[in-house]
């Protein structure tokens, strides 16, 4: 599709460089019209060479980033509230990370691996199996969350028909995202309409997200709530007895929204009573990000099935999902495998990975650290009641959900006119496309960075404001 001149991107930001506020701190150095003039050049290949599908975030070519900060070739550095959509929860290029990969690179580990063992696969594993749920024994790597997804979907259903030919149905929450391949791009909500599906899973469905008046269940009884999203199912004579599975995104990322805990109690005691397995979706939530290792802790119920991806490695690809021996052996051997899962190069970050949240007690870090960020987002809602409608999340996953402060509606436009603004005082955002920004720094941030980028996110909102 041609661009205007101007517009590389062609719903989103523009490629004109915008005068910046000049910004130098001990995190944040902006010196440069935004986009930096010396990049346009390359912005436009860019625009030229990939689809316009992977072209809606802010128009910075990353030049290099370590801990917490990222930088361009201009010199302009920004603290990074992005953490790489949520996957850095150790910060850019970690010492011990880049130790252990390049020790097991120079040490003959540069290998492609496929389905053979190798001792750095066995340890993860056993490390893994380690900081699981009890009841989780097994490992079943994948290279992304997606592909994770893909396969839990595939072990529930798997399980669900060995009790009864009629027990493959899925549940997901509207609203959830699961990923991009076929089977999660179906439980997720985004894209609602998918014409594009010839024959769309017509066993997946989407049952309302539980907002209630309070979070904390309030007087909200759940039960009854989760009975009357069962309903229109069961009408439609999809009892629990034909569902194997409700997939959960355990907060949802979007706007770092969590469910209310009585709510996923009672779908805990309702699946129990239905053998339904819960697969909580931990792509984005897991490793410490949210002040537990895993996000599902906070509401304290079993996980049946945990995928993970993202922050098990905090930068090379890899994910998994964890679960009992009876489940993740229903596929018979060679079943579905794939080429480059658990890389022993992701091995040896994974492990490096682990160790960095164990020995800087990144727990503990994030729910002091997500502490200091609620305070200060509280003090940004109050600044901006209007705009600010809501501060959601734990840990260092926070979600602000925006309105236009002329309709009152929740605004994507006024979210991505604010994301562009804070890239230009030096916060680097990324684009949700939904009317919501993320404040999700890599945990390892200073806590005085964090004050000071939710405070320079405050005096961008107030210049578009203007
Ligand atoms: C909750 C959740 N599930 C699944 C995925 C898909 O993971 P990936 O992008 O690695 O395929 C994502 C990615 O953002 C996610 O946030």
């Amino acid at each position: 599709m041609a661009h205007n001149d101007d517009q590389i991107l062609s719903n989103t930001f523009v490629l004109a460089p915008e005068e910046t506020p000049n910004i130098e701190t001990r995190y944040r150095r902006i010196h440069t019209p935004l986009p930096a003039p010396e990049t346009i050049s390359d912005l436009r290949r860019a625009a030229a060479l990939f689809p316009e599908v992977n072209c809606y975030q802010p128009p910075i070519i990353w030049d290099s980033a370590e801990g917490f900060t990222i930088k361009d070739r201009a010199g302009n550095q920004w603290i990074d509230f992005t953490s790489t959509a949520v996957m850095t929860n150790t910060g850019h290029g970690h010492p011990a990370i880049r130790e252990a990969v390049t020790k097991h690179v120079d040490s003959g580990g540069l290998m492609g691996q496929f389905s053979f063992a190798s001792d750095i696969r066995i340890e993860l594993a056993e490390r893994l199996v380690g900081i699981a749920p009890d009841h989780c024994d097994k490992v079943y790597f994948w290279t992304v969350g997606s592909e994770a997804i893909e396969c839990a979907l595939r072990l529930a259903r798997e399980a669900g028909i060995r009790q009864n030919a009629e027990k493959y149905h899925v549940l997901t929450h509207q609203a959830d995202y699961h990923g991009w391949t076929l089977g999660a791009h179906q439980m997720s909500g985004t894209s609602a309409s998918k014409p594009w599906l010839a024959t769309p899973d017509s066993a997946i469905h989407h049952i309302p997200f539980p907002q209630g008046d309070s979070r904390e269940s309030g007087n909200t009884d759940w039960s009854k709530f989760l009975q009357k999203s069962l309903s229109p199912l069961a009408d439609l004579g999809i009892t629990a007895e034909k569902v194997c599975a409700v997939f959960i995104e355990t907060m949802q990322g979007w706007g770092a929204v969590p469910l209310p805990t009585g709510y996923v109690k009672a779908l805990r005691k309702w699946a129990d009573e239905n053998d339904v397995l819960l697969v909580f979706d931990e792509v984005q939530t897991g490793f410490a990000r949210t002040g537990k290792m895993f996000a599902h802790e906070h509401y304290g119920v079993r996980a049946d099935l945990l995928c993970i991806g993202k922050g098990l490695t905090s930068t090379l690809p890899l994910a998994a999902v964890l679960g009992p021996a009876d489940i993740l052996d229903l596929l018979p051997p060679a079943e579905i495998t794939t080429t480059h899962a658990a890389h022993p190069v992701s091995c040896a970050a994974a492990l490096a990975n682990l160790d960095v949240i164990e020995n800087e007690n990144l727990i503990a870090q994030s729910v002091r650290k997500g502490n200091i960020a609620a305070e200060a987002l509280q003090k940004l809602q109050e600044r901006f009641p209007d705009v600010v409608r809501e501060v959601a999340g734990f840990g260092l996953l926070r979600g602000i959900h925006i309105c236009d402060p002329q309709t009152g509606e929740l605004s994507r436009e006024l979210a991505r006119d604010w994301t562009w603004a804070a890239v230009k005082h030096g916060v680097m955002l990324f684009q949700v496309n939904r009317p919501s920004i993320k404040v999700c720094p890599p945990l390892i941030i200073d806590d005085a960075a964090i004050v000071e980028g939710v405070e320079a996110l405050g005096d961008a909102l107030a210049s578009i404001l203007k």
